[in-house]
């Protein structure tokens, strides 16, 4: 390397530092701040029927190479007793979308730079910008009205600790009247939801339960207090196939009895079919298509989305070789100007090296941000967005 270039690099890294310094200082004068009023958080749904609607939500991290664009600009609705599957490439940024909801990002690096996420809160009838939302509001509401079911379950239980002391401490936590004997009471009554009927279970430590058991245990501790919105990364990914279907057979009913929503992360696509309401398609952290079950999986539109379909095993076709979307991901620090997809792309035209593809309407409920479409997106425009456009749609089967 050049002196120079070699002057220049240690320049630039000089910036990204006092850049980065500037930031973990915002964040750590927002931490402490011991009243947060609620004119700062408070806002409204704009459609009442949803849960959450993220609204242009930014998620960075700020290291020393650059800042991680990891979620930049994602929109999306979650209605209220609805499943939304939410899939994409390894790195996309579905765990920090999830994250972003319950403020859990790893500060000062991690911060949500950008964006809304409105939240509906049943209980109290207000609408919270989680984004912005005081310590004290979200303490109150994770594990409460949001709960979130991680990939692996020895991530959450402890292993020092027995069943009945985690589970009855997240029970009494969140409900503070309860007495003792009530806890227990609620904890077996929880694990006997989850199928886990075993005599002296909450005596059990987590190394003595299965790896079923123990996700079962988790996903009890996630529904111990009703969840308006369960969110669940991977659930089902650490699982041998019978015990997976067991847990989306349990989660499909417990979300039909708390009539409760759920965010489904998975790379399981079949998971995904049968799950989910409406699908959204993310790629290197933002959402490229969005749409229900049916146009996705029917009529995806994105070369993305065309191309993982592609990849899934069918049963009715005999292939030697499944099919891989070739290239890989941009770098998150240094995204391109263009679509994100441009260099992995088989269907690039002219307009796809200049800006970034607005998202289009296809229809009422499907949406794509690709400029193959902007014709059918016209098209729908004028006839008022109303009626289902077939025009643009490619079936993949
Ligand atoms: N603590 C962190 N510091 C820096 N970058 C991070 C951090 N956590 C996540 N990222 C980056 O954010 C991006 C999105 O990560 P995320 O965990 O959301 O991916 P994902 O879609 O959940 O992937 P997977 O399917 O592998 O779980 C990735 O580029 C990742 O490297
Ligand atoms: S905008 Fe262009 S490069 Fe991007 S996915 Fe669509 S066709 Fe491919
Ligand atoms: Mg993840």
């Amino acid at each position: 390397m050049s002196a120079l270039a070699n002057k220049n690099q240690k320049k630039e890294l000089k910036e990204v530092k006092k850049f980065n310094l500037r930031k973990y200082r915002e964040y750590n004068k927002m931490m402490r701040k011991k009243r947060v009023p609620e004119s700062e958080y408070l806002t409204k749904m704009k459609n009442p029927e949803n849960i959450i609607e993220f609204d242009n939500l930014q998620s960075y991290f700020y290291t020393d190479v650059g800042t991680v664009k990891a979620v930049d600009g994602v929109s999306f609705d979650i209605p209220r007793g609805k499943t939304i599957g939410v899939v994409g490439e390894s790195g996309c940024g579905k765990s920090v979308t999830s994250l972003s909801i319950m403020r859990l990002l790893q500060g000062p690096q991690g911060q949500i730079a950008g964006g809304e996420i409105r939240f509906n809160q049943q209980s109290t009838g207000r609408v919270l910008n989680l984004a912005k939302a005081s310590i004290k509001e979200m303490e109150k509401i994770r594990g409460n009205e949001i709960s979130m079911i991680f990939q692996e379950p020895m991530t959450t239980l402890n292993p020092v600790f027995t069943i009945g002391d985690q589970l009855c401490e997240c029970i009494s936590l969140h409900n503070p009247q309860m007495n003792k004997k009530d806890v227990e009471q609620r904890a077996l009554e929880t694990l006997k939801m989850v199928g886990i009927v075993r005599e002296g279970i909450l005596k059990n430590y987590p190394h003595e339960l299965s790896g079923g058991m123990r996700q079962r245990v988790v996903i009890a501790m996630a529904l111990a207090c009703d969840p308006q919105l369960v969110i669940a990364d991977e659930p089902t990914t650490a699982l041998d196939v019978t015990i997976q279907a067991q847990i989306l057979d349990l989660l499909r009913e417990l979300k039909n009895k708390i009539n409760a929503s759920i965010m489904l992360i998975t790379h399981d696509l079949g998971v995904v079919a049968e799950m989910a309401d409406y699908v959204v398609v993310m790629y290197a952290g933002r959402v490229v298509e969005q749409g229900t079950a049916d146009d996705i999986f029917h009529h995806p539109a994105h070369p993305y989305t065309i191309g993982l379909m592609k990849s899934r095993p069918m049963l009715n076709q005999k292939v030697d070789r499944l099919y891989s979307i070739p290239g890989n991901v941009p770098n998150p620090v240094n995204l391109p100007a263009h679509c994100y997809f441009k260099n992995r792309c088989e269907s690039c035209v002219e307009a796809c090296s200049g800006a970034y593809p607005a998202m289009i309407s296809l229809s009422e409920t499907h949406k794509v941000s690709c400029h193959l479409h902007r014709e059918a997106g016209a098209a729908v425009r004028q006839a008022g967005g109303a009626k289902k456009q077939t025009g643009g749609k490619q079936n993949v089967q």
